[in-house]
């Protein structure tokens, strides 16, 4: 009996539960905390998932022969090392390596140290007010201003002024803004260009590149309006060529390696790095230690090799099988509870989800859900991921807007422009 339990209630885990039941290894798919879109691949059991021996008691409790961790948070909580210490896969990186993510400081050193092209930068403590606001005043360049630590995707401030900059930081060092997570914050020049989320697999020694994707942050048309964990993105990216690829490989993600390697904080997982086309050459932006959401979403929509081989070979640190796309393009449209970014509005019930999943080569992914005496309702900002493939983006685009508009809820809304970059 091969049984996975994957970690998570987001869209993200639905997509990689459902992508995990088309592997012909796998009997079964266990999910928690899951929601009702998972409940339908698999049996949904509570947990806390930030809680690491939770986790790997349930694994234990579960006689899981592989975890799949979604999210952040308990990857920096340790989960992965809290699941290997009982003897059992765990896909991710260890608390150490997930440092990449939990803190921004410690990730600009380290691309600092490996030499890997990114935004200049300094760092500054719940004590260090008057130097960040003389760091400001000193930089030519207008800033963008991070918590050190994780904040749900909110945590940045691209400052569109000298006011902005100063009042960010200090919101930010006061702890006002982010409690904690925002004293300890990192100050960088500003940068400009196309951005492209790249993501590679690695198994602590070696790395493959999987596949490039654009999501679209800002919740509104035309990137306008808050940040947002992801508004929608599509899969393949033309301008994303095999050189820049092979380039990204050979400046950033093999010394990143290596200098995580050195520092004892070897790297298992899939490594998501942000990266943005300057006019100087393509820079890093950030890393994260887990797939993104809404990209994880149409990335599994064109996988065609066996997800649970990838996942299982990176756990055990032995990766081989070849990662295999097709030709398809996926573009993956986020509908959003009223209220979200900010605060999203919860209990409305949701209509048309299985009219949406009637239409050919869409399928829709739960996020903020929850099952209702009344029905599905929603239960979080993100509430569903509406996927499609199709040969060309535009024919892709065009059947999960088509998609999109069967589903109704009270304040749903959407952007209307996902893919778009990839038609101009
Ligand atoms: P991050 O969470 O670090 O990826 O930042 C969120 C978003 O803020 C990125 O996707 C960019 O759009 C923007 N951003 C972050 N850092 C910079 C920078 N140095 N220059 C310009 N934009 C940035
Ligand atoms: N879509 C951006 C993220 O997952 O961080």
């Amino acid at each position: 009996m091969n049984r996975v339990l994957v970690v998570g209630s987001g869209a993200r885990e639905h997509s990689l539960a459902w992508k995990l039941m088309q592997s012909s290894a796998v009997d079964e798919v266990m999910c928690a905390p899951g929601n009702p879109g998972m409940a339908q691949l698999g049996e949904c059991v509570s947990v806390n998932a930030s809680d690491a021996n939770a986790v790997a008691d349930l694994a234990d409790r579960l006689d899981a022969s592989l975890v799949v961790i979604g999210a952040e948070d308990p990857l920096v909580a340790g989960a992965c090392d809290a699941v290997r210490s009982r003897g059992r896969l765990a896909f991710g990186p260890s608390a150490a390596a997930a440092q990449l993510e939990g803190s921004k400081a410690w990730m600009k050193e380290v691309l600092l140290h490996a030499g890997v092209p990114t935004a200049r930068h300094a760092t500054f403590g719940a004590t260090e007010l008057d130097a960040a606001l003389q760091y400001l005043a000193d930089s030519a360049d207008l800033c963008v201003i991070k918590t050190d630590g994780l904040a749900a995707g909110k945590g940045v401030i691209v400052a569109e002024s000298m006011g902005e900059a100063r009042a960010a930081v200090k919101r930010y060092l006061s702890g006002e803004a982010f409690g904690e997570a925002g004293q300890t914050c990192v100050i960088e020049e500003r940068m400009t260009g196309p951005e492209i989320s790249f993501f590679v697999l690695c198994d602590g020694e070696r790395a493959f590149p999987m596949a490039c994707a654009q999501d679209h942050k800002r919740v509104g048309d035309g990137d306008t309006g808050p940040n947002t964990g992801g508004m929608g993105a599509y899969s393949p990216v033309l301008f994303a060529t095999p050189d820049l690829v092979e380039h990204l490989m050979v400046t950033a993600i093999v010394p990143t390696l290596a200098e995580m390697r050195a520092r004892g904080a070897e790297f298992r997982g899939i490594l998501y790095c942000g990266v943005m086309l300057t006019p100087n050459g393509p820079k890093i932006l950030e890393y994260n230690v887990r797939f993104g959401d809404p990209e994880c979403e149409i990335l599994m929509r064109r996988l065609e090799s066996d997800l649970y081989a990838h996942l299982s070979e990176s756990a055990a640190g032995a990766l081989q099988t070849p990662i295999e796309f097709g030709d398809n393009c996926a573009v993956g449209v986020v509908l959003a509870a009223d209220g979200y970014p900010a605060t999203p509005v919860k209990g409305d019930v949701i209509t048309g989800i299985e009219h949406a999943n009637e239409i050919d080569e869409v399928v829709v992914f739960h996020g903020g859900t929850a099952a209702n005496p009344k029905g599905v309702t929603t239960n979080g900002g993100r509430v569903l991921v509406v996927t499609a493939t199709a040969p060309d983006i535009p024919a892709a685009q065009a059947k999960a807007y088509a998609a999109a508009k069967l589903i109704d809820w009270p304040g749903m809304h959407y952007r209307l422009d996902i893919g778009s970059q990839a038609v101009v």
